[in-house]
């Protein structure tokens, strides 16, 4: 069998990968392939759901290290690319803030007021665009406000953050945002060691696991990691479910009548769009994958998105069907990175739609505008969302 690309597949790089990968889960469930400008390795591309658990779950054949290679350099040390018992022991320091019975807290106190005041400030209009006024804004604020960021200083977070994600691509001024972010958050730092407030950073400041605390390069190197690790890719998982609801008015009725739904709603979207479609790891030794070689020191991506639509898990995949019984997805990943703010997306998901139906009532898509699309290959969701409601002083 061959294992090279397709003819025909050779868009690979497209908005809207989903065909491909329904031809790759069919006839190549790992694909070889070379021309990634950014990485001139042969990289290797597992499409079908249960290979995609396998590798996830062998961290000693698939060692996540290929996370800190590049990204590394702005961030600082990264749990996304460490392997093993230092894993493990790093995610024990830091895991705390992230349990499902810590997170009751921040939802009363930050998640629910953050979204309400933003669903206040467009319900008298009559018209919105739920990306740029409402997802955009959500997620972000609430990682700062968990993080212990004063509210009035996210834009200048965020603004850090995008620049050290995107610092493979400028490197000064990647850099320059890496140390200016340190420099914001070392007084804060310093004022919860000695005064803690019961935010992520007095936690962490103060965590400790077998006389061991987290040095200031790990400390920095996860604060820096949490906008794009959490913001990003839950303000675009809102943005798929609200293009599902919106796309399918019999079960945006169904919900708006009937909350406990909204779970169904959810956890469907992160099986038909999640965000982040891809998970990297490098072959540690000469290994295969569906009998695919794969030489050790290769790049091989985990196409999660294409895992959450193999026909063998889930029936007609392509579909967004909120009556779907439960399955195991993997927009979280799976084994020991499986995400660690899994919880916390989830609590913010349900309360932002469920702010966003009771707070616009006739909510539909703006028949004057374009009809948005859910687009990208790596990070998806839509641009924007233009709606209609009716207007609430
Ligand atoms: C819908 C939203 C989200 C999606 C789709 C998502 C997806 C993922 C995935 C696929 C991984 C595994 C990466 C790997 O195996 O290499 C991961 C890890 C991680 N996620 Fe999330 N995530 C989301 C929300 C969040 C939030 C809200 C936070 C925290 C504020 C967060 C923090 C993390 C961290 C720290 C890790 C690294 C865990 C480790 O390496 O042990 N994520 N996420």
């Amino acid at each position: 069998m061959s294992y090279e690309m397709p003819s025909g597949m050779d868009a690979w790089w497209a908005a809207q990968p989903y065909e491909m990968w329904a031809r790759a889960r069919a006839e190549r469930p790992v694909i070889r392939y070379e021309g990634n400008p950014i990485d001139p390795r042969p990289s290797f591309h597992v499409a079908r759901h249960d290979d995609a658990v396998a590798v996830l779950r062998d961290w000693e054949t698939f060692s996540s290290s290929i996370n800190s290679e590049v990204i590394g350099t702005y961030m600082g040390e990264l749990i996304l690319g460490m392997n093993g018992p230092e894993h493990r022991q790093y995610r024990n320091l830091v895991a705390h803030t992230f349990r499902a019975s810590v997170l009751e807290r921040w939802d009363a106190e930050l998640v629910r007021p953050v979204i309400d005041a933003l669903i206040a400030g467009i319900a008298p209009r009559g018209r919105a665009d739920l990306v740029a006024d409402v997802t955009a804004r959500y997620p972000v604020q609430v990682i700062c406000g968990i993080v212990g960021v004063p509210l009035e200083d996210h834009e200048q977070f965020a603004a850090w953050a995008d620049e050290i994600n995107t610092g493979p691509l400028n490197p000064e001024r990647g850099m320059a945002a890496s140390q200016a972010m340190r420099a914001y958050l070392e007084p804060l730092v310093e004022e919860r060691r000695s005064r803690p407030t019961g935010d992520l950073l007095s936690e962490l400041v103060h965590a400790e696991i077998d006389g061991e605390r987290l040095s200031d390069e790990r400390l920095y190197g996860f604060l820096r990691l949490l906008l794009p690790a959490g913001a990003e890719t839950t303000f675009r998982v809102m943005g798929n479910a609200l293009f599902a609801l919106l796309t399918h008015p019999d079960a945006l009725a169904a919900v708006t009548a009937d909350r406990e739904l909204l779970a169904a709603v959810i956890e469907e979207t992160l099986r038909w769009e999640t965000s982040v479609t891809m998970v990297s790891r490098v072959a540690t030794v000469d290994t295969e994958v569906a009998g695919c070689p794969i030489p050790a020191g290769s790049p091989v991506n985990v196409l999660t998105g294409s895992a959450n639509h193999d026909a063998s898990r889930f029936d007609d995949p392509e579909a967004w069907r909120i009556d779907r019984p439960p399955a195991q997805h993997l927009a979280f990943g799976t084994g020991p990175h499986q995400c660690l703010g899994m919880h916390l997306a989830r609590l913010e998901l349900r309360a932002g739609l469920d702010a966003i139906l009771n707070g616009l009532p006739g909510l539909r898509l703006d028949p004057d505008a374009p009809v948005p699309v859910v687009a990208g290959f790596a990070f998806r969701g839509p641009t924007s969302l233009p709606v209609v409601f009716d207007p609430r002083p």
